[in-house]
Parts: structure tokens; C-alpha cells; sequence
């Protein structure tokens, strides 16, 4: 029950904000969840209830809320600066951070463009890419392949490089004209193969449409397909990517804004892999979601195309008000140097373990569990109606989101993508939390369909 004062604060919430991926229609039953504070991997309503961030606010908390060690760096940079413009002007905490970046990533990758927000370095990638064909000669390489279910972002062109209808449809008449294939889809694999085990013989349709004379380049999130439903692939799928965009001459982008930064139990899985990446997207953990930033990372082969007398016009033209904001930068410098002290990622190894064992625990007691998958601290649960033939929920039933709603009244905060409940905490979450986590998940998917 919210007090009186709560109340007329939705009710103005509810006349005046438009919330992003939000049908407003389900507010006239259950009401936004109206957050006062923030403290570790916990959410504070305006009474006091907590709720444990199993999404991590969609990926980008990283370290915990109310992180003192970034709030001291946030602090020390407002006191100098807040924000500067990034054309013709620098600053150390940008400086830093392109350096340490380069440092931290794949052995390719050398100069650093700032943006703000994941979707702008997708869009700064794809026309980095054009623009370097176009100022190279090949005029006609002006297409990107992208995986079905590939997701990344909601501009119009990280649209056009999506491939998951509930996101494109209504635009479709004004996307670019890109190239769909068939991607991994190991839960209900075509081929009757293991993820573990499987030699990505998936890649199959991506080699076809490699051979067309007019692809720019290949965009993957690596690893997990996270809008899709966490659809997790193994890495051979991407060695095979790189080593066919390097024989037919097209671009490699990485979108590891979501799974970059610790997620997968490593710093970047392009360099976990050994893989070189034509263009790296960052955002999300890099500030460890405190303020918004992104970057697109490449190499200096693509650079020097647009390395010119100035009356050439190669340079890109391409800018946003915020880029490379200071304070972001400094918390995103004090998030790397967390991030990669020695023990961090040691440390992340007992939790991926317990979560692999608990959900897995579920799916097997589950008759509803189709299936748990795991990639490092990132996990899911994906319902289906009938486990032996894979068989999902309709729609309508809307299992995802009843699961959501009793989770909110046991104190979690799971935001499911269908009826896929999946978990991405914050990496400081402790053992204990991760057990209270997944069995209120489970729990509520008890409640919900026993
Ligand atoms: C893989 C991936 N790429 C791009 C984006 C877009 O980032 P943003 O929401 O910051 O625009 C997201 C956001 O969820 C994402 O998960």
C-alpha cells in the first residue's frame, strides 16, 4: 500500500511521463515502482521497502549503487569541471580513459570516439564503416549483415541492423536496406547440437551472405543475444565470423555494450577470445550506471581514411552535445581501475558457480523450465509450456510479467523479456544475495503456473 503523498506523485507521473518500452495501459492496474534511493545492489521505495536489482538497471550497474569510490571520483571531477564541449577542446579524464581503454581491449583497436548512449556508437559504427568504403573506393559496399535476433539499439539505424520484429516493424518502410541471417539459436538448435560441444554449424547461412560482392560489414552482439532472450552462443560462431569478414574484406563490428565491463567473468570478450574486431561499441557499465557514456573503439587502419588536408572533407562529421562528458569519463576511469584490480574477476567465480548450480537446480525441479542458460554472471530462465517440445506461453498469458509482479512483492526486482526471467546483478551481489535472488524466482514461478 503507498501513502497519500506516493499516490499523487504517480498520479502526476501517470499524466505527464511517457516511460521507455512501457504499454501506460498496464499502470491503471500496477502502478511504476516509485524509487527514493539506491545503496549497493538494493532499490529503496519512499517506504523504506527494498528490492534487490537482479537486472542491475538494465546491465549498467556494475559495481553497486551508492558506490563510494565512484561517488568520490564523480565529486572530485564536479569541483573542477562539469562539462566542456569535445570539438577542438580535451581533457584529462577523456585522455585517460581512451588510454586505458586501448590498453584493456583487443590488441587491434587504437583510437577512441566518444558518444553517449549505446544506440549512438552502433550509429557512429555503421557510419564509421560506410564512410571508410566510401573513401577507399568501394562505393558499393554499403550493406551490414545482422543476426535474427540481433539487438542493438532503437535509433533508426541501429534499427536497421536489428533483427527482432516487436522492434522493427512499424519503422520497416524507412530502414536501410541490410541483410538478415539466420543466427545461433542453440535451445532449439535446427542442427540437434550441443552448445558445448557443436562446431557452429549454424554459420552456414552468414557464410552465404558473405559471398555478396556489396556487404560494409557483420554487426554480433558476441555471446549472448540479450534482447532476444539471453540466447547464449559459443564462441567458435565467432572465430568463424572473424576469420570469414578478414577473407572477404568486410567490417567486424562488436556490440559488447551489454556483456563488456565483468559480465561474462572477463573484461571484453572480443579480447577474451582472442578476436580483433574492425569496431568495439562500449556504453552501459562503463560509468557503472552513473551517467550516460559510450564509445566506439577501432583501429588505425580505418582511421587513416579519414586522415586528410582539411579541404578534403574526409574527417567524420558526426557529434553529440555530451560527448565525452567529464564527470562521466572520471567515473568511468575510476570503474575501470576497480574493475581490473587483480582479484576482481577471481572473485566473480564462486557466484557464477552458484548461480549455474541453483538454476540449474530449477530447471531441473521446474516442469516449466524449458531451459537455464549461463554466460558468467549473466543467466536466464526461459518458460515454456511444454518442456519436452519447447512449446512457449502464449502471449497473452503473460507469464514474464506475473512472475515480475510477485517478485516485487517478495523484494526483487527481475524485469523479464517474455517469459524468459533472467538475472544479471549487480557483480558485487554476494553469495547469500544470488541464493535469495533465484529462489524468489523461483518461487514466483511456482506461484504463477503450479
Ligand atoms: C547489445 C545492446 N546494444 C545496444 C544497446 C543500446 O544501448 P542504449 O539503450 O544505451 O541506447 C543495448 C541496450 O540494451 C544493448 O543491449
Amino acid at each position: 500500500m503507498q501513502d497519500n503523498e506516493t499516490e499523487s506523485e504517480l498520479a502526476r507521473d501517470f499524466q505527464n511521463v511517457w516511460h521507455p518500452c512501457t504499454q501506460h495501459k498496464d499502470f491503471e492496474t500496477i502502478k511504476p515502482l516509485m524509487v527514493e534511493r539506491a545503496d549497493g545492489v538494493y532499490l529503496f521505495d519512499r517506504q523504506g521497502k527494498r528490492y534487490l536489482d537482479a537486472i542491475s538497471s538494465w546491465w549498467v550497474n556494475l559495481l553497486g549503487h551508492n558506490h563510494p569510490r565512484l561517488n568520490a571520483a564523480l565529486n572530485s571531477q564536479l569541483e573542477k569541471m562539469a562539462h566542456v564541449m569535445f570539438a577542438g577542446i580535451t581533457h584529462q579524464p577523456a585522455i585517460d580513459l581512451a588510454s586505458s581503454l586501448i590498453k584493456a581491449s583487443a590488441e587491434n583497436l587504437s583510437k577512441v570516439f566518444f558518444s553517449d548512449n549505446g544506440s549512438t556508437s552502433i550509429e557512429v559504427a555503421l557510419k564509421m564503416s560506410l564512410q571508410y568504403w566510401q573513401q577507399t573506393g568501394k562505393k558499393n559496399k554499403t550493406r551490414f549483415i545482422y543476426l535474427k535476433g540481433g539487438y542493438h539499439g532503437e535509433t533508426l539505424g541501429a534499427l536497421s541492423v536489428c533483427g527482432l520484429d516487436i522492434f522493427r516493424n512499424k519503422f520497416e518502410k524507412v530502414l536501410s536496406d541490410n541483410i538478415e541471417v539466420e543466427g545461433p539459436d542453440c535451445f532449439r538448435c535446427p542442427y540437434g547440437l550441443n552448445r558445448d560441444s557443436c562446431s557452429a554449424e549454424c554459420f552456414e547461412p552468414m557464410e552465404k551472405a558473405l559471398e555478396k560482392k556489396n556487404i560494409a560489414g557483420v554487426i554480433v552482439e558476441p555471446l549472448v543475444q540479450g534482447a532476444a532472450g539471453m540466447k547464449i552462443y559459443p564462441p567458435v560462431y565467432l572465430k568463424k565470423l572473424q576469420s570469414a569478414c578478414e577473407s572477404h574484406s568486410v567490417h567486424l563490428i562488436f556490440d559488447e555494450i551489454a556483456v563488456a565491463f565483468g559480465r561474462t567473468g572477463s573484461l571484453f570478450v572480443s579480447r577474451q577470445h582472442d578476436i580483433r574486431p574492425t569496431f568495439l561499441c562500449l556504453s552501459k557499465g562503463i560509468t557503472s550506471g552513473y551517467l550516460p557514456l559510450a564509445v566506439t573503439l577501432t583501429t588505425e587502419e580505418i582511421y587513416s581514411a579519414f586522415y586528410d588536408d582539411y579541404n578534403n572533407w574526409k574527417m567524420f562529421i558526426h557529434s553529440h552535445s555530451y560527448s565525452a562528458n567529464p564527470l562521466a569519463c572520471s567515473v568511468a576511469n575510476e570503474t575501470l581501475a576497480i574493475i581490473c584490480q587483480k582479484d576482481f574477476m577471481s572473485r566473480l567465480t564462486p557466484k557464477i558457480k552458484l548461480m549455474k548450480e541453483l538454476g540449474q537446480q530449477i530447471a531441473e525441479d521446474s516442469r516449466w523450465c524449458g531451459e537455464f542458460r549461463q554466460e558468467g554472471m549473466i543467466a536466464a530462465l526461459e518458460l515454456v509450456k511444454n518442456k519436452d517440445s519447447k512449446q512457449p506461453f502464449p502471449i497473452e498469458d503473460r507469464v514474464g510479467y506475473k512472475v515480475y509482479l510477485e517478485a516485487l512483492k517478495r523484494g526483487v526486482f527481475l524485469r523479464p523479456l517474455g517469459d524468459v526471467i533472467y538475472f544479471i546483478p549487480p557483480l558485487v551481489i554476494s553469495e547469500e544475495e544470488i541464493t535469495t535472488m533465484m529462489k524468489t524466482a523461483r518461487e514466483c514461478m511456482a506461484v504463477v503456473l503450479d
